[in-house]
Order: C-alpha cells, then sequence, then structure tokens
C-alpha cells in the first residue's frame, strides 16, 4: 500500500543512486521533485531524461533538487545518462535511484499493476522543504511528461506558500491568484470592500488580485 499521501510527511527511504546510497531526509531544506520512469534505454523515458537534463537549472533556480527513479540498476543508469548526453547534448547532473527491490517505489505507490506489473509508472512527487509531501501527478506508460507543467506546480505550490494565496486554472507566474474565500460568513466582504483592498471581486467567494 502507498504510504504517499497529500500534507503528510514524504515516505523516508535510503536508496541506491548514481550518486551513491542517499536518503530523502539529505535534502531537508531543499524542495525535491522525485519522479519515477518505466526503464532505462526506452524511447519515451528517454524523451523526459533529455528535458529533464536540459531544465536542471530551472529546478535548482527553485531550490529543488530533482531525483529520477526506477527499478533498473546503478550501472543502467550510468550508461543510459551517457546516452542521453549524446543524443541531446544535456548532462543528467541529478541522482537516479536504482530500486531494484522496489522498496521507494512500493511506498511511494510508483508500481501499479493495471498498467504494468513489474516497473513503475510515470510519477512525479513534490516534496517541500519541510518533507511534506505536496502534490503528486500520474502519467501512463505511453504519455511523456511536461516539464513546464512540472516547473509550473514548483511555482504554485511555492507562490501559495509564499503569499498565502491559491493559484486558478491555467495559473503561470505573473498572473492574478485567487484570494482564500472568508473563513465565515462574518468575515464576507462587499464588493466595494474587496474592491478597496485591490481585488477583482468576481463573487463573494472568487476574488482574484494581482502579486
Ligand atoms: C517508453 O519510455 O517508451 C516506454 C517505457 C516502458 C514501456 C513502454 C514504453
Amino acid at each position: 500500500m502507498s504510504l504517499a499521501r497529500l500534507n503528510e510527511p514524504a515516505p523516508e527511504f535510503e536508496a541506491a543512486s548514481t550518486h551513491g546510497k542517499i536518503k530523502l531526509s539529505d535534502y531537508k531544506g531543499k524542495w525535491v521533485v522525485l519522479f519515477s520512469h518505466p526503464a532505462d534505454f526506452t524511447p519515451v523515458c528517454t524523451t523526459e531524461f533529455g528535458g529533464f537534463a536540459e531544465r536542471t537549472a530551472e529546478f535548482e533556480k527553485r531550490g529543488v533538487q530533482l531525483i529520477g527513479l526506477s527499478v533498473d540498476g546503478v550501472q543502467s543508469h550510468i550508461a543510459w545518462a551517457q546516452d542521453i548526453e549524446q543524443i541531446f547534448g544535456h548532462k543528467v547532473t541529478f541522482p537516479i535511484i536504482a530500486d531494484l527491490d522496489r522498496e521507494v517505489s512500493n511506498a511511494y505507490g510508483m508500481v501499479q499493476p493495471g498498467e504494468s506489473s513489474t516497473n513503475a509508472v510515470r510519477a512525479v512527487f513534490f516534496i517541500d522543504d519541510k518533507g511534506t509531501l505536496r502534490a503528486m501527478i500520474y502519467y501512463p506508460l505511453n504519455v511523456g511528461r511536461n516539464m513546464a507543467e512540472i516547473l509550473r506546480v514548483v511555482d504554485a505550490l511555492q507562490t501559495a506558500d509564499a503569499n498565502g494565496v491559491a493559484t486558478p486554472a491555467n495559473w503561470e507566474p505573473g498572473k492574478p491568484v485567487v484570494v482564500p474565500p472568508p473563513a465565515n460568513s462574518n468575515a464576507v466582504e462587499t464588493q466595494e470592500e474587496a474592491k478597496q483592498k485591490g481585488y477583482d471581486y468576481k463573487r463573494w467567494y472568487l476574488r482574484m488580485k494581482n502579486l
């Protein structure tokens, strides 16, 4: 059973990786994007890793450590990472976990037997700097992930934390954010009061503002 649930501590792990033995708690104080892929030397995964390698600096700019994972071994990961660098011209600088015994995969619910009985699906876990699991996304084997969307989720979580707001559908940095709805009926404000605060008032429960 997966132990990975939103707004709870992300399951701790100690695992062999291309950077030696790593633990999730080694990264406390940083955000972590932990992502699994079904298998090394497969076409969709290779394009995804090219994408992650290309955009590693953008994750680092946001204080995010990338960690990859599959049920392949360390030697396979190292050989594949070299191939990815040759194909795309971007070095894979982040660790890739070799989860041969599926300990990490099982803790995070990465193996979903309906999709693949042996390999991890394409899962992404967003873990904040306190080690709390903040978001998860799962994709099937035949749909490659979108790096821009993963960066967007990091931006949305960090913006929400920093400003006590939420982010609306299709939000991107620089766009208006959602003011949390009033906690109770006494806190409901008039349209005029909302406008004086600089809010774009749509309804009592839907108010937007620029940061
Ligand atoms: C792929 O990355 O292309 C792939 C991986 C596992 C199963 C099917 C496709």
